[in-house]
């Protein structure tokens, strides 16, 4: 068949077979990308509560996945940081670093590759004065990204429902950098980067449902806003997912 008369969908699942990416950046042994977004060093890192001392919640994990539903509307309330702190460890928290600096976390990704930088739109947390950050994995750190005012006007048009970003605890955005994927599974990593982001969210609904943190996935917004917003360069960089959480 021409690829003119070709769904968009078989288009994509022909230019993405395993047999289409055996030709990749590793398998030519070239060096990989870096496993995080460089930032400058002298950049104000905010710590997080340590993950070793965050306390375990003791839950049924049946009724956990059972009782999980999406949340659309919040009652104001602020999380704590450690709350903050126990979302980032579920959803993105690093384990184990590699001697070649790839890192083992709490969510399964393609390949080990993890491929995602955490942006946090905050608007209540106890002790962080609202803004966008990101979210520093391996240090488990935040890093102070800007001010309410210089993003909130840009960042609330990004999203289908920006009333209900406006009136989240924090909203969560998970931006690919497609180099880490694209490195070792090629044009395969095109179908891996959206399936690990449905690991990590799933695990943001999860986490929250133990901690009264109830979660909306998002997967409407528009894309140039959000990449603009977050300052990334949209081939490479972007935004792929989010979620709204706040507390019921
Ligand atoms: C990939 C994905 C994208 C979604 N995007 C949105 C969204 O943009 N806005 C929204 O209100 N809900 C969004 N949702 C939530 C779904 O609407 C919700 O999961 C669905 O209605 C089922 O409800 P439940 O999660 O309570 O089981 C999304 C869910 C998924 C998995």
């Amino acid at each position: 068949m021409e690829t003119a008369n070709k769904s968009m969908l078989q288009q994509f699942l022909e230019a993405t077979t395993l047999e289409q990416s055996a030709v990749t950046p590793a398998s030519e042994g070239k060096a990989p990308p870096l496993a995080e977004k460089p930032f400058p060093p002298d950049a104000v890192r905010i710590p997080l509560p340590e993950p070793g001392m965050l306390p375990d919640r003791n839950v049924n994990f049946l009724e956990i996945i059972e009782l999980r539903s999406t949340l659309r509307q919040y009652n104001g309330a602020y999380l704590t940081m450690e709350e903050l702190s126990y979302l980032l460890w579920c959803t993105q928290g690093v384990k184990m670093v590699l001697p070649n600096g790839d890192s083992r976390r709490n969510v399964p990704s393609a390949g080990g590759r993890h491929p995602f930088e955490t942006y946090l739109y905050i608007k209540r947390v106890e002790g962080l004065s609202p803004g966008l950050y990101r979210f520093l994995a391996f240090e488990h750190a935040l890093l102070a990204e800007a001010a309410l005012d210089e993003i909130e006007e840009d960042f609330l048009a990004a999203f289908r429902a920006s009333q209900m970003v406006e009136n989240s605890a924090v909203t969560f955005v998970w931006a690919a950098d497609a180099r880490r994927m694209t490195y070792k599974f090629g044009n395969r990593a095109c179908r891996y980067l959206f399936l690990d982001a449905g690991h990590v969210c799933e695990n943001l609904y999860l986490a929250g449902q133990t901690i009264h943190v109830g979660t909306c996935a998002i997967g409407a917004f528009y894309d140039e806003k959000l990449n603009a917003a977050l300052k990334l360069k949209g081939e490479s960089e972007f935004a792929v997912y989010g979620a709204a959480v706040g507390k019921f």
